[in-house]
């Protein structure tokens, strides 16, 4: 288990932590590895009802590390175990997931959202997937998920562009429930989460999958990606744009 990652439980709400603020709460291996197990876990636990992923003030999650991403391309073992887990756990989840973003929502801190049921954002948090500017393509099932939520349009514009979506174009592009103050935002959020975790629980998993679909069809999805975004990993477009990154 990360440190970079704290789990606790409270209310029949499990609470995900992203817990590396100084990083901006950019993800690494270990992070991935411990938010898979969390929600794997949570998908068994009895006292589950529902779960809340949460960021640090200001930062929700700065995308994937991009010195893992230098690494990654380096071991040519594309985007690796963790990544992948975390993605499939994500997509096959039953349980309701909630997210309280705060401040920046960048790669797959803004691509993770697809995946949550409903999400509460700080009216100065900024969304934005600069995957092209980085010579990348869009990864977790974003590609499929983004066009269906807010049509082609947005979607080029969020996914292609890398332009930012502040709080209220996220909420116009439903991937934001509402807007919340940042010092109530934590708080609203798990209540929320304990009003969704007492609901009947198999009449909101049925619900709650025909309102998503066919996960295997996420999944599949997301391999899809995964396989074109490892080889983007090695190209010189984005090689050049970590390095620019990387050496500011
Ligand atoms: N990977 C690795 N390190 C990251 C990071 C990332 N994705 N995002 C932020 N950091 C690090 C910075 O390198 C910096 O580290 P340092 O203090 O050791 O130099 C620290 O986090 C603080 O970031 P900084 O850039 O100083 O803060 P900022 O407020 O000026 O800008 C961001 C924040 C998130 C806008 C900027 O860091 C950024 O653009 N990060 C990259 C985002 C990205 O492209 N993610 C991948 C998407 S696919």
């Amino acid at each position: 288990m990360s440190a970079e990652v704290e789990i606790d439980l409270y209310d029949a709400v499990q609470t995900l932590r992203l817990a590396r603020p100084q990083k901006k709460n950019a993800l690494t291996g270990a992070m991935y590895s411990a938010l898979a197990e969390a929600l794997e876990t949570g998908e068994n636990d009895e006292a589950v009802g529902a779960r809340l992923i949460v960021g640090a003030p200001g930062a929700f999650c700065a995308g994937n590390d991009i010195k893992d991403f230098v690494a990654m391309a380096a071991s040519g073992g594309g985007l690796g175990e963790p990544i992948i887990r975390f993605l499939h756990a994500l997509a096959r989840a039953q349980k309701p997931i909630v997210a309280a973003v705060d401040g920046l929502a960048i790669g797959v801190g803004t691509t993770m959202l697809l995946h949550c049921d409903y999400v509460l954002a700080s009216p100065h948090s900024t969304f934005r997937t600069p995957f092209l500017d980085l010579g990348l393509v869009p990864e977790a099932g974003s590609s499929l998920l983004a066009p269906q939520r807010m049509g082609p349009a947005r979607a080029f514009e969020l996914l292609c562009l890398g332009a930012p979506f502040d709080a209220e174009q996220a909420v116009a592009a439903g991937i934001v429930n509402h807007i919340v103050a940042a010092d109530a935002l934590e708080a609203t959020a798990h209540e929320a989460a304990r009003e969704i975790a007492a609901k009947p629980r198999e009449a909101l998993a049925i619900a709650r999958r025909l309102i998503r679909g066919d996960p295997e069809e996420i999944v599949a999805r997301i391999d899809k990606e995964a396989v074109a975004f490892a080889e983007r990993l090695a190209s010189p477009e984005a090689q050049a744009a970590f390095a620019a990154f990387l050496h500011r």
